[in-house]
């Protein structure tokens, strides 16, 4: 595991973002997963910038989102369909029909997970971006998900319905109270983990993420055992980790 601690947000956005669009013009085809979250909105942003300023083209980029709401249509303002589409798609030359993503609005989740699984193991993610929640999650895998699990319906735990409140539900009644994920098993064949966090409120997630037991207790463990991660850190997320495990930038 590589982990890298930047000391300004903006060259953290700037290596996440570069890393991934060197990879695309490298490839003839390039298989990316986003994640949705507040985390990567400055790496979006980049691949925004690049794609205006003609440094990269998505037009070969397959993208896969790792989860969803249960019970909102993908064009609901809330889904993170949509934040995916405002964000970041909406915004450069990706081809519709190369966006990938879990629809919570079917009537059999059983068969859209089986759908959506399958769709992954014949596109092969060559690298995903990921995010840590507040609760340890990974995609939508809370506390308690199996470590080899598929894509799969969750009950969203409390600290991931608050969490929701900063992606622009009014009230937390809003917030719907299950999810749809990738499972941890299907965010391990990626072939590249990208794992970002930022701010202190991260901080001893981090820490237990890195450090801790690899546990279904705390999803998001799992990474220690991927055989190529890269960690992306601000000083703040990096606080409780020993400064000789991890290379300043
Ligand atoms: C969202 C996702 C989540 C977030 C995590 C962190 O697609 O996969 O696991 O990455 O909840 O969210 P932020 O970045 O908002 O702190």
């Amino acid at each position: 595991m590589k982990i890298l601690v930047f000391n300004e947000e903006k060259k953290l956005d700037a290596y996440v973002g570069e890393t991934i669009c060197d990879f695309i013009r490298q490839h003839d085809q390039a298989t990316i997963g986003f994640a949705t979250g507040s985390t990567p909105l400055g790496v979006y942003q980049y691949f925004i910038d690049s794609y205006q300023n003609h440094k990269v083209s998505f037009q070969n980029v397959q993208a896969f989102n790792l989860d969803e709401y249960v019970g909102l249509k993908p064009e609901h303002p809330r889904s993170f369909a949509s934040a995916m589409k405002n964000e970041l798609f909406s915004h450069i030359d990706i081809l519709p029909e190369n966006i990938h993503a879990l629809d919570g609005s079917k009537e059999d989740m059983d068969e859209e997970c089986q759908r959506y699984e399958t769709l992954i193991e014949q596109n092969p993610i060559d690298i995903q971006i990921l995010g840590i929640g507040m609760d340890g999650h990974i995609a939508y895998n809370e506390p308690g998900s199996p470590l080899d699990g598929a894509c799969h319906v969750v009950n969203l735990h409390q600290e991931s319905i608050e969490s929701s409140l900063d992606y622009g539900f009014d009230h937390i009644e809003d917030v719907p109270t299950q999810g749809v994920t990738q499972g941890i098993g299907t965010i391990m064949k990626a072939k590249q983990l990208i794992m970002m966090a930022k701010g202190e409120k991260k901080a001893d997630l981090v820490k237990r993420m890195i450090y801790g037991e690899v546990t279904s207790d705390f999803p998001s463990s799992i990474i220690q055992r991927h055989p190529n991660v890269i960690v992306c850190l601000d000083q703040e997320a990096a606080s409780q980790l020993k400064e000789e495990d991890y290379e300043k930038r």
